[in-house]
């Protein structure tokens, strides 16, 4: 069921474990909906929480405003971060969840990297599949030991393996724990991608479960 409350139109669904939700953003064009079946896939029985991006790029939903492709509005970016981070603030309080484990996808990755780099306290971690650098001049944030996995594109045309680089050091930089690997991908979702994030989501389980 999509609910239009607490500021953003946005999907729940709940899960026996409410401690370590998934927050899943959708990438240009996407919606609430793009995400829930990987976030299903990837972390069975986790709550999902699946907002859709408020602004409209002729009729294509995304979390912030862009001047070109990969060149972003940065005040709106900052401002729409904010947004969000209010969103899982009251989403957690209507829902009864932890901290939640961000699952982003191009447009959806660059809103939760700006997320650890602006609000450092509102995630626990991050897969951002196919990400770039959001912010020209990254605030100093602590990430402290936070798990962060960036999955970037060899051959991805929107975003230059240098440009993911960049972004892996300033969250290391930054002291979150990051894993990032390049597939021999486009900027598209692939199997790969899959099979990599479902192998993290599991390693970085499994010291809570011991
Ligand atoms: C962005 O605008 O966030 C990136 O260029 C990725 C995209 O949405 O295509």
């Amino acid at each position: 069921m999509t609910h239009e409350t607490l500021g953003f139109i946005h999907r729940f669904e709940p899960g026996p474990d409410a401690a370590r939700p998934l927050l899943l953003l959708h990438g240009t064009g996407g919606d609430e909906n793009d995400l829930l079946p990987l976030g299903r896939m990837l972390a069975p029985g986790a709550a999902l929480l699946s907002p859709r991006g408020a602004v409209s790029e002729n009729g294509m939903p995304r979390f912030f405003r862009r001047l070109a492709e990969g060149v972003f509005d940065e005040a709106d970016l900052r401002r729409r971060t904010h947004d969000l981070a209010g969103f899982v603030a009251a989403a957690r309080d209507r829902y009864g969840l932890g901290a939640p484990l961000a699952l982003g996808f191009s447009n959806g990755a660059n809103i939760a990297a700006a997320l650890l780099m602006l609000r450092p306290q509102v995630l626990a971690g991050a897969v951002l599949i196919r990400p770039m650098v959001p912010l020209a001049e990254p605030p100093a944030a602590d990430l402290a030991g936070k798990p962060v996995l960036i999955l970037s594109g060899a051959l991805d045309p929107i975003v230059p393996v240098e440009n993911a680089r960049r972004l892996a050091a300033q969250l290391t930089a930054a002291g979150a724990v990051v894993a990032h690997r390049t597939l021999p991908a486009g900027h598209g979702l692939s199997q790969a991608d899959l099979g990599l994030a479902a192998d993290w989501l599991r390693d970085i389980e499994r010291p809570r479960a011991a």
